[in-house]
């Protein structure tokens, strides 16, 4: 695995390293549909190969614990270039942990350490000299809850490009067209100087995707990003993500299994089993599919299990 010097902007590499899949098949399940109405997919004639072909990011036997507690075991994940990738599992099986492990957000969380690697187009992110701000700057993120700064619209949007020292020739032109991008445009174009906490739930959580689409990630993670939404919010969230797949890698949790249906290429899903000495529950990948396969023909009775609503 190559380290990049200190002065490399990670995000220039190129791609190394073949994808790697945790979870075999532990049990045999029967092919056929599960029951839950899960809704179509965003587009049934969408081809998504078996494998990623050009992975932008894996995570490589990746460990994290908080203080002396193993969070999350050894997860091997590869997460294609322009897809939507779904992290789906019961509470405290490690979604959100494994997620801010993609942009070293779990640096910030005392206590928190991270063993294996997760690489960015072959670059370790945890290497020495890497910058956790530019590693965030590539691989954004949007949180459960929105959370717009107490500032205009106009200065939500403009606040990264400006911190992070974006070279931005017209900056009028960059808020557009991040609102443009997140689908909010139409909606607030003739008040951009208002405060954003006068917008709707949903709005304010496109606002918060089109304040990370502005510095121009290539990567954008979302911790539950609708789980506060109502259903229209949540159904132009989910078109969003989808028009953002042309232009971005997404790598969604959630605990909305239509959700993880309806917009992923991809799911990865996580249970937690007890640690056999402490009892801690620890999280672990059980599988890793086409989201297409993982739905209706899964690999692993624990999958079918809980898709079918049996557990969790
Ligand atoms: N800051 C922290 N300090 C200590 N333990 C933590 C911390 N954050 C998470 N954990 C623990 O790590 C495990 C995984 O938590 P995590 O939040 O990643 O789960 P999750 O799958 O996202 O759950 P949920 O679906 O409820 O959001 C849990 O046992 C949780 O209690
Ligand atoms: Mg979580």
């Amino acid at each position: 695995m190559s380290t990049p010097p200190a002065s490399v902007t990670i995000g220039a590499g190129t791609n190394a390293g073949s994808p790697q899949f945790a979870g075999s098949p532990s049990g045999s399940v029967e092919s056929g549909s599960i029951s839950p109405d899960l809704g179509t997919l965003s587009d049934p004639e969408r081809v998504v190969p078996d494998l990623p072909p050009d992975p932008v990011m894996e995570a490589l036997d990746l460990n994290v614990y908080y203080g002396d507690f193993h969070a999350v075991h050894d997860v091997n994940l590869s997460f294609g270039k322009h897809e939507i990738t779904a992290l789906i599992g019961p509470s405290g099986c490690g979604k959100s942990t494994v997620l801010r492990c993609l942009n070293r957000m779990n640096d910030l969380v005392p206590g928190a350490r991270v063993k294996g690697e997760v690489t960015y187009h072959g670059y370790d992110i945890y290497a020495r000299g890497v910058d956790p701000i530019a590693v965030r700057t590539n691989i954004g993120m949007v949180f459960q809850k929105p959370n717009p700064f107490p500032k205009s619209i106009y200065d939500n949007i403009a606040y990264g490009p400006r911190v992070t020292g974006m070279k931005v020739d017209d900056m009028d032109a960059l808020v557009e067209e991040a609102l443009r991008g997140a689908a909010l445009w139409d909606e607030v174009k003739d008040k951009l100087k208002q405060s954003a906490y006068g917008l709707s739930g949903g709005q304010q959580q496109r606002l918060c995707i089109a304040r990370t689409i502005a510095t121009k990630p290539e990567v954008i993670l979302m911790d539950e990003p609708c789980s506060a939404l109502d259903p229209i919010a949540t159904s132009r969230v989910e078109d969003l993500m989808v028009s953002l797949r042309e232009e971005y890698t997404i790598i969604i949790v959630t605990h909305n299994m239509q959700q993880a249906a309806r917009v992923s290429d991809r799911t990865a899903f996580f249970t937690a089993r007890p640690d056999e000495t402490t009892g801690n529950r620890t999280g672990l990948l059980v599988e890793y599919n086409l989201t297409s396969k993982l739905f209706t023909n899964p690999n692993d009775q624990r999958t079918e299990d809980y898709i079918s609503g049996r557990f969790g």
